[in-house]
């Protein structure tokens, strides 16, 4: 072994030892005579010192550049009082610097380590291996693989064994396009990449293996946003013989462990919602409780007004109107306002009302607002008590369709949470449950809401006479407003499963061709099973403080779903296409 200790962990009780290091030159700086190298390793940096003295190992230290390798022996010795760095966990020393190896020479790098600011995504990504070494980045990744060894512990402890499933295999419906791969071997047909070990897991529990993770890549070709990477993984879970509360009190318990081991916090234990509650009052199916804000609904005061905007959705059971008070926000300026109106238009709002609540008790002349003159005061009165308005709040309003409105204000919500500074605590994690088993497309057919194996909460009679109707046994974990995690209790029951695919409007001869085997597989012995899969690079997005899942992901797609290091994906050659049996579609007009 070349080094005997990382630069990181140099501190006092080193002193007057000799060390050797293996490093990357981060620094170097010359002072009256004296050359000093900042030493930097994925543990931190070491400030080691090169005296004129050593006439050799002097010049060596003065030819070498940002980005060396370099491997150095030297004494540990006490910064006097002056020259301590606390900012450096080993600030407190230096290395006396005797000998140094230059092991490898390196160009000037495409952007400093050192002073890193405003270096674009593009170009770090181009250059990940070398933004990967500044130290906040590495602090991400060595963060990342304390928590899959915390989950690992956990589940290892609770009886789980990791069993790997494939990733050549057929479509996993789990909502998004497939990745396709074009077989060689059989000619016009494609494997999928799994968009969710879900299938397979199942099939474990068939197999009897009772307890099941893994950690596992997960494929979907959708569109990318912040939260979301074509190429992701799960900490993938499923047991047999449990049921939801026993499901859910198990990875509730590794999550709450897994804060307390790698960042100290105490989660508490998580409160249920059910998904109708966070639509209401929250505008969202992952509610950031962080924010102390609420949408409070108001049609019944708005029926018959004249205001039209109001009136027509308060009447249409397929709208919704709803208030959301801002404490405090009545002094928020127009433009502000005007900003606010913008930012609900993204999510259809045609507009945002608003009464700003200057002094109550002056009545009508006491409110500032669009709309006041066009509701009777009465009317009004009515809604400021039930949003609970004082004199200096504001109070946004939202009429439309149901789904616009929710999304808008509860979208508006989460802005206005973090614009204001309102967020009350740092950790905010709940369960949402009581998911319906389908929703309802534009064109009037159904699509699973979880996915096609979760188990309803009534019977297959009920559940055909009344789909839209029919709540499932799926349960999501969100924390801070994001999706951490979902899963469900699954069908075990062969007829079950085809009365789901029948309400899905899939005909028994595609059920046959896409899920024969798990249909033949639910007839032979299959276990009440259930489980739920962790998106673990949301979850160390959330624990790292960091802005996007591509933070915590080594080397990430960019947004347009490629590689700009490895220029993946890439053309191929003609004669591998025609292995696959492939012809381009401009190849063929050309031909
Ligand atoms: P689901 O589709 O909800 O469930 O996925 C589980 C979790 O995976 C994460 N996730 C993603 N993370 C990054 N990029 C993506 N494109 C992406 N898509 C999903 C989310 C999500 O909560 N088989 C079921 C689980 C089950 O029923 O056991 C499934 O895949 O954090
Ligand atoms: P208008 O009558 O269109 O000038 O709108 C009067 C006020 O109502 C303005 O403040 C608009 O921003 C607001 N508004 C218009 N449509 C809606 C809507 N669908 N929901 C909430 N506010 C709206």
């Amino acid at each position: 072994m070349m080094r005997t200790h990382y630069c990181g962990q140099l501190n006092e009780t080193l002193a007057d030892q000799e060390v050797t290091l293996c490093g990357w030159v981060h620094r170097r700086r010359d002072h009256g005579g004296v050359i000093f190298l900042d030493i930097r390793d994925r543990e931190g940096l070491a400030q080691v010192v090169f005296d004129p003295d050593r006439e050799a190992t002097f010049a060596k230290a003065d030819r070498v550049r940002s980005e060396y390798v370099v491997k150095v022996t030297g004494k540990v010795r006490l910064r006097p009082e002056g020259a301590r760095n606390p900012n450096m966990a080993s600030g407190a020393i230096e290395v006396l610097g005797y000998e140094l190896e230059v092991l490898n020479q390196a160009e000037t790098p495409p952007f400093p380590l050192d002073d890193y600011s405003d270096v674009g995504e593009e170009t770090r990504l181009r250059y990940r291996f070398i933004d990967l070494r500044r130290p906040e980045m590495a602090e991400k990744l060595k963060l990342r693989s304390r928590i899959t060894s915390s989950i690992r512990r956990y589940l290892d402890d609770n009886g789980f064994l990791d069993v790997e499933t494939p990733i050549l295999t057929r479509a996993t419906p789990e909502g998004a396009r497939d990745y396709l791969v074009p077989s060689r071997t059989h000619p016009g047909s494609f494997f999928a990449l799994p968009q969710s070990p879900q299938l397979f897991k199942q099939l474990l529990m068939v197999s009897g293996f009772d307890r099941y993770y893994q950690i596992a890549k997960c494929f979907r070709d959708e569109d990318l946003r912040a939260d979301r990477q074509p190429e992701f993984t799960q900490i993938d879970i499923e047991t047999s013989f449990l049921d939801e509360k026993d499901i859910m009190a198990i990875t509730e318990t590794m999550v709450r462990n897994l804060f307390k081991e790698v960042l100290d916090v105490e989660l508490g234990e998580l409160p249920h919602m059910p998904l109708a509650e966070a639509m209401r009052r929250f505008g969202s199916d992952k509610p950031d409780l962080r924010i102390p804000l609420e949408l409070v609904d108001v049609e019944d005061q708005l029926k018959e007004v004249e205001f039209k905007v109001f009136a027509g959705p308060a009447n249409d059971p397929k709208c919704r109107v709803t208030a959301l008070r801002v404490p405090g926000g009545a002094s928020m300026p127009r433009k502000q306002i005007d900003d606010y109106t913008k930012f609900v238009g993204i999510y259809g709002a045609k507009g945002l009302a608003y009464i700003k609540v200057n002094e109550r008790a002056a009545g009508v002349e006491g409110l500032q607002s669009p709309i006041v003159k066009n509701i009777p005061l009465d009317n009004i009165n009515v809604i400021l008590d039930r949003v609970g308005a004082v004199d200096g709040d504001i109070v946004f309003f939202g009429a439309d369709k149901a789904k616009i409105v929710s999304e808008a204000l509860g979208a508006l919500r989460v802005k206005l949470g973090h614009d204001l500074n309102l967020l009350t605590c740092e950790w905010a994690p709940l369960w949402v449950v009581d998911f319906p088993m389908f929703e309802e497309d534009d064109d009037g057919s159904l699509t699973a809401m979880h996915h096609p194996f979760t188990a309803p909460s009534c019977t297959a009679e009920e559940l055909e006479a009344n789909p839209a109707g029919a709540l499932s046994r799926a349960y999501d974990m969100v924390l801070n407003g994001t999706e951490l995690g979902g899963g469900s209790i699954r069908i075990h029951n062969k007829g079950m499963q085809q009365a789901v695919f029948r309400v899905l409007g899939i005909s028994e001869e595609e059920q046959q061709e896409k899920f024969g085997f798990l249909l033949d597989a639910l007839k032979y012995g299959a276990p009440p099973h259930g489980g739920l899969a962790f998106g673990l690079d949301r979850l160390v997005m959330l624990m790292t403080g960091a802005s996007s899942i591509r933070e915590v992901i080594a080397f990430p797609k960019t947004q347009s779903a490629a590689c700009v290091m490895t220029q993946a994906p890439g053309l191929v050659d003609n004669k591998a296409l025609r292995e696959l049996h492939i012809r381009l579609r401009e190849q063929a007009k050309a031909e």
